[in-house]
């Protein structure tokens, strides 16, 4: 019993170590929301702690001064309890709730927040269980759409608007700021800002359904020349495929019913229910960065999505094979 208690504790000690290393801590701020999100988290975390320690040790000091037997208890009274209550539990906590609270307000209203004159940079779009990331720009020419990779230039601030096309959803990269609710007929913003360069995993924080767990997002921040570059290319329509096989892959996507849900900017591709790919192979990751672009993955994605993802819109397509299916994967692996 004794070692399942110590074991258990170890473990759960372990965990929580674990927990500050990993890609979603919110205890290693990288931006300046998520800073003072962390510096609050510290003070409350210390502060509540010193008060649970107060009070362990008032209850032992009260255990230790008890009198009589288990038989005989009667009521003892000695006076001075109303003053424990009164500072106990009046006083005190109305001091530390207050300062909690006013702390936590003078947090939120330095945290940057877009303020609704300036048009945006970017449209996030909540799908179950997708994202979908308009980069608005003043002109045509620097608009386009991409999906469930967000990229921005490192040290500036970029105002996001957060919509929903179904369900409410919530845009949540720890490292980066809080969360915000993605919610159907309503336009909030946000404005991130990453002080290094990095990728930074995102996560939807509001359950909306069975894949909620796997609606993933990342936000990679990049200098200026780097992030310039992305831009750039992204705002390019696809590139024609190059090779007999890519060729034959294009072909089989057009004829069948991709194009029906997916865009590919410059082709016959106009879906708009689904993930644009006009510059699929750019990107880290397949179905919400649930699993790695790779080809392997990919090729088992597009024949057994439902077993990979259950319940997203993406349909086993079994009719997809051998020499077809390999083109297929070749030429969604050049829309680079
Ligand atoms: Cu989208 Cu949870």
């Amino acid at each position: 019993m004794s070692l399942n208690f110590r074991t258990g504790t170890l473990l759960a000690l372990l965990l929580a170590f674990c927990s500050c290393q990993t890609p979603q801590s919110t205890l290693h701020p990288m931006g300046p929301a998520s800073g003072r999100i962390a510096t609050l988290e510290w003070i409350v975390l210390i502060l509540f702690c010193l008060i649970a320690f107060s009070v362990l040790v008032l209850l032992f000091w009260a255990v230790m001064r008890r009198r009589g037997t288990l038989d005989s208890h009667a009521p003892w009274n000695e006076g001075g309890g109303q003053s424990w209550i009164l500072i106990g539990g009046f006083a005190i906590p109305f001091v530390v709730l207050t300062f909690v609270f006013v702390y936590g307000l003078e947090a939120m209203s330095g945290y940057p927040m877009h303020d609704g004159g300036v048009k945006p940079a970017i449209k996030i779009i909540g799908h179950q269980f997708w994202w979908e990331i308009d980069y608005l720009g003043a002109t045509a020419d620097k608009q386009f759409v991409t999906a469930n990779e967000i990229h921005i230039p490192v040290g500036r601030p970029i105002d996001l608007e957060l919509i929903s096309q179904d369900v409410i959803h919530s845009f949540w990269v720890p490292l980066l700021h809080g969360k915000v609710d993605l919610v159907p007929g309503q336009d909030n913003y946000i404005r991130i800002e990453a002080n290094e360069p990095g990728t930074y995993r995102g996560q939807c924080a509001e359950y909306c359904g069975e894949q909620h767990a796997r609606m993933m997002l990342l936000v990679v921040a990049q200098p200026e020349q780097d992030y310039q570059a992305w831009f750039d290319q992204q705002v390019q329509p696809a590139e024609e495929p190059t090779g007999q096989e890519a060729m034959h892959g294009r072909d089989v996507f057009m004829g069948a019913a991709c194009a029906f849900c997916h865009t590919i900017r410059g082709t016959g591709a106009h879906g708009a229910v689904a993930p644009d790919l006009t510059h699929f192979a750019s990107r880290q990751g397949l179905a919400a960065n649930s699993y790695p672009n790779d080809e392997s993955d990919l090729e088992a994605w597009v024949t057994h999505a439902q077993s990979m993802k259950p319940g997203s819109e993406m349909p086993d397509l079994a009719e997809f094979n051998g020499a077809n299916l390999r083109a297929l994967v070749a030429y969604l692996k050049q829309l680079k």
